[in-house]
């Protein structure tokens, strides 16, 4: 898919040795700040889900909020977040989980999603995994129906999209 997104690829710019000395930062925020590649992301992330009957998409704190919000309103779903600890002020279900450089803990309202809803995950950037499968496990917990998981960007040497397919995930991101 990756070749088909130059112009979002064009978009999306490199900072060497952010948040750690080693890692190098993909960072979506000069996407998101240009007015046709942030209609054209969202376009393109929404596309291969327009008739799978999304109830709900399921943003992940933070960057996946503003992609999102925007994808739940052109597929005409509800936005449910899934946010760190402590934010949601209802009864939440929790998942601690380890990222590329951290660990942090997920919470979602256990009555955002009724048992056979139909959901997309939605997040910026794909790198080990270890995020969106802690969103799965919340909303697997809730009984949700999962369509699949759609993300702008791919590291594909941390091997998440292999994590999430092994997982039984479908899995579309736009740029690698
Ligand atoms: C980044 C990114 C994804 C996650 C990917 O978020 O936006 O959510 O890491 O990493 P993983 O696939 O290895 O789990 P971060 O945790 O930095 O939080 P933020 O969106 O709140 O800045
Ligand atoms: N960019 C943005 N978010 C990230 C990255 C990255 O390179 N790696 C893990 N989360």
């Amino acid at each position: 898919a990756s070749d088909q997104n130059e112009d979002l690829r064009a978009l999306i710019r490199t900072i060497p040795d952010f948040p750690k000395p080693g890692i190098m930062f993909r960072d979506v925020t000069s996407l998101l700040a240009d007015a046709a590649g942030l209609r054209a992301t969202v376009a393109r992330m929404a596309a291969p889900w327009e008739d799978k009957g999304i109830d709900k998409v399921i943003g992940l704190e933070a960057r996946g909020f503003i992609l999102g919000g925007a994808v739940a309103y052109h597929l005409g779903a509800g936005f449910v977040p899934v946010r760190k600890a402590g934010k949601l002020p209802g009864k939440v279900v929790t998942q601690d989980y380890a990222l590329e450089y951290g660990s942090a803990t997920f919470e979602l309202h256990e009555d955002s999603i009724a048992p056979g809803e139909t959901v997309l995950i939605v997040d910026d950037l794909l790198a080990t995994g270890g995020t969106a499968e802690a969103g799965i496990t919340l909303l697997e917990r809730l009984g949700a129906c999962i369509a699949g998981c759609s993300f702008v960007v791919d590291l594909p040497d941390l091997g998440g999209a292999a994590r999430l397919r092994a997982l039984g995930m479908d899995v579309h991101t736009l740029v690698a």
